[in-house]
């Protein structure tokens, strides 16, 4: 196994020092180490983190790997400086049975990028009529915790509760997308001064809301853990606050893209802004920041979207909703937080990791911890290209755009999967 020393980096804005990594821990810290034979990394003007972890990923396989791989969402990730991911269940067939969950665990392994930890469905074909297997993919070889129908909300307040009850048994945890859908059809995009404008049917903010509300008093009454995808508006924030001050165990997320864009880009009727839930007002982004500074949003989660270019290059109302998010989601959190590095890991690294309970992730470079770990460039700037993204899609909303940090390593159990900005393998 290769030996590494990264030398003269700072580890989460602290002085800098070396970092030794060997045999998939960080084996010592300190200056001026000497390591024979490993192989040095020059680490100045580079910050250490530990390695993101994404508690949201669309990986697409199987069934549209056109449109993204375990393999190339995995490569995907670890350029973006992740070290695990949680591969959500719309697949076709849908993860909803252990030899699904199992496949795609098997498939994260042998792609060897990142770890990615399948996540269940909550109901059978996300169809939200009967509960899927959710104890068999818990006890199978993937060891599923989190269960959600993302993509379509548990929209029956009975089988929301079912589920609740069902996972305490193993301390798992149902991952929300909350849409109540009978207030969405037909939803185009935000309902607001903007949808109004084009004639776009809206998604209220209310059917969000609503159901975060109805699921945070359901994971009180049965003692659950809930988790809440893509939170979108300052009303969901104001839900969560209020919950949490109640001591109700309930998590959420926000996306890059809802902390960045606004439904302003809607005028452009360009599909690579629709996205499920739509991008807010810019009230809702001040709110969804400061809740994330706050911790009243407990992560941020990339939902990363590939979509295949005849599902994204069409007609507003015909495209899928989705976009990319695993390549720059460090540097869209860098531009909104600022170098906040030890905020930063928390939202992106140690919190996601401790939800997810993946527990050799989430861990701060520091002698005897697991070697999960990204290096930034804090100073770099760089153009994103679409075509020179790993993933296989190209569906980014931040073409062209000039965005802060570059991940110029990151390694996984101790081996370099990125390294010089590129994958190794
Ligand atoms: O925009 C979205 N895309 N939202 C979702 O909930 C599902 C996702 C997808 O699978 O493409
Ligand atoms: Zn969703």
């Amino acid at each position: 196994m290769t030996a590494y020393l990264i030398t003269n980096v700072s580890v989460l804005g602290a002085a800098p020092t070396d970092l030794l990594i060997r045999d998939g821990v960080v084996a010592e810290t300190g200056a001026g180490l000497t390591a024979p034979g490993a192989v040095t990394v020059d680490g100045t003007g580079l910050v250490a983190l530990p390695g993101l972890v994404d508690l949201h990923t669309h990986l697409r396989e199987p069934g549209r790997e056109d449109a993204e791989t375990v393999e190339t969402g995995s490569r995907a990730a670890a350029l973006g400086g992740y070290t695990a991911v949680c591969a959500m269940a719309n697949t076709s067939p849908v993860a909803d049975t252990a030899g699904v969950v199992e496949q795609v665990w098997r498939l994260g392994r042998e792609a060897g990028l990142v770890d990615v930890q399948p996540i269940g469905a909550v109901t059978v074909g996300l169809a939200g009529e009967r509960l899927a297997e959710l104890g068999t993919m818990a006890d199978s070889a993937a060891r599923v915790r989190i269960f959600s129908d993302d993509g379509h909300c548990v929209a029956d307040p009975r089988l929301m509760r079912r589920a609740l009850e069902y996972v305490k048994a193993f301390d798992g945890i149902v991952a929300q997308h909350a849409e109540e859908p009978r207030l969405t059809e037909g939803a185009q995009m935000h309902e607001g001064e903007i949808s109004t404008r084009l004639g776009l049917t809206g998604w209220p903010a209310v059917a969000e809301e609503a159901i975060i509300a109805r699921d945070v008093l359901l994971a009180e009454h049965v003692g659950s853990r809930l988790h809440i995808c893509h939170v979108s508006t300052a009303g969901s924030v104001d839900v969560l606050r209020q919950a949490k001050a109640r001591g109700v165990q309930v998590t959420a997320e926000v996306t890059p893209h809802h902390l960045l864009l606004t439904d302003e880009k809607a005028v452009t009727y360009d599909p690579v802004y629709k996205v499920n839930p739509p991008l807010r007002t810019a009230a809702d982004v001040a709110a969804l920041r400061t809740a994330l500074a706050e911790g009243v949003v407990d992560i941020v989660a990339t939902d990363h979207a590939p979509h295949a270019v005849e599902d994204k290059e069409c007609e507003w109302a015909y495209a899928r909703p989705g976009m990319l998010g695993l390549e720059t989601a460090l540097s869209i959190t860098l531009d909104v937080l600022g170098p906040r590095w030890d905020l930063i890991a928390e939202r992106m690294s140690r919190t996601p990791a401790r939800i997810a309970g993946l527990t050799e992730h989430g861990h701060d470079p520091a002698p005897g911890a697991p070697a999960n770990l990204t290096l930034v460039d804090p100073a770099a700037r760089r153009v994103i290209e679409p075509t020179e993204l790993a993933s296989r899609s190209s569906n980014t909303p931040y073409a062209r755009m000039t965005l802060p940090g570059r991940i110029v390593a990151t390694f996984l159990r101790g081996e370099a999967t990125v390294l010089d900005g590129k994958a190794v393998k």
